[in-house]
């Protein structure tokens, strides 16, 4: 297998791919033209499969394009057996029209997926299920929540959802770990993105809750939830969350409400320097296991 690793995955990653799934890296290209357009070019013909990955993160737009410029230039070399994983799907919160006269941006961005009859998809943690049927296309979903857990070596009593309709990421983690989940209501006000979280009787009292999301943004979610945890007594607070857009403001919120851990993922790059109660674990075994089951 060869591996097409674009600019947006972390280099622990790709690392971690290389390896665990024994492939020969692919040497790219990449120029800008003056007035920003991209460039690249795949500097020999790759052996097939190839497996290409991409994280679509920051600068999403310029990930996204330069994820199409190379499945045309593996079509162009004649290369068609080609695989893709995407470690963090952009765009992939807006999957419906929320308020009348928006579009449902998941589908303006990946359809186009389409055009190159990729042999297997895999995402990590893509923000909705329904989003494959959306598509119309056959993606494999990997949810590494307990693979996140038993990397970072934590008990856990108790799975939360902050979400209700994000509650098959808890479900997953509790019956792996044989422990109790149940939910938050969570309500976001869609003009001023302003969130409600809505306190409800949990018997947590002394344990260890591990609270699941796809992804922490302004860490507005998981600090309300965490919030309502402490009230409720609980022991251990930790954040299990795939895909950590992590900035000085969502490191702040988080460290206020008294987190005790958050454990993500390299599915995007993150800043050099974290605080000790952040731990970044490497799913690169993960994906790749999960590559080789798919038929
Ligand atoms: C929303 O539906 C997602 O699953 C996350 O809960 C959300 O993106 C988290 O955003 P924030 O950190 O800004 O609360």
């Amino acid at each position: 297998m060869s591996i097409l690793a674009l600019s947006g995955v972390p280099q622990s990653l790709i690392e971690s791919l290389q390896r665990t799934c024994a492939a020969t890296p692919i040497e790219v290209q990449y120029k800008r033209f003056p007035d920003g357009e991209q460039y690249l070019r795949i500097l020999a013909k790759p052996v097939p499969p190839v497996t290409v990955v991409q994280s679509i993160y920051p600068d999403q737009d310029r990930k996204l394009v330069e994820l199409y410029l190379a499945l045309e230039a593996l079509n162009g070399l004649d290369v068609h057996e080609v695989n893709l994983v995407i470690t963090y799907m952009a765009y992939a919160r807006q999957d419906k029209r929320f308020l009348e006269g928006e579009p449902i941006s998941v589908k303006a961005l990946y359809m186009p997926l389409k055009l190159y009859k990729i042999k297997k998809i895999l995402t990590l943690d893509i923000h909705s299920i329904k989003i494959p049927e959306i598509l119309g296309l056959n993606i494999r979903n990997v949810l590494p929540h307990a693979y996140l857990v038993e990397k970072a070596e934590i008990n856990i009593d108790f799975v939360l959802s902050p979400d209700k309709g994000a509650i098959h990421r808890a479900q997953v983690l509790a019956e792996k770990k044989k422990v109790a989940f149940d939910y938050l209501e969570k309500y976001r006000d869609r003009t001023t993105g302003e969130i409600t979280v809505t306190p409800r009787e949990l018997n947590v009292k002394g344990m260890n809750v591990a609270i699941v999301d796809d992804i922490i943004s302004t860490g507005g979610t998981i600090a309300k939830a965490t919030q309502i945890l402490r009230k409720l007594e609980a022991n251990k607070v930790y954040a299990i969350v795939t895909h950590a857009l992590i900035s000085e403001k969502t490191i702040e919120t988080l460290s206020n409400v008294g987190l005790d851990m958050l454990i993500t993922s390299n599915s995007i790059r993150h800043p050099e320097k974290l605080p000790p109660w952040i731990r970044v674990i490497d799913v690169g075994e993960l994906l790749c296991k999960e590559l080789n089951e798919m038929i």
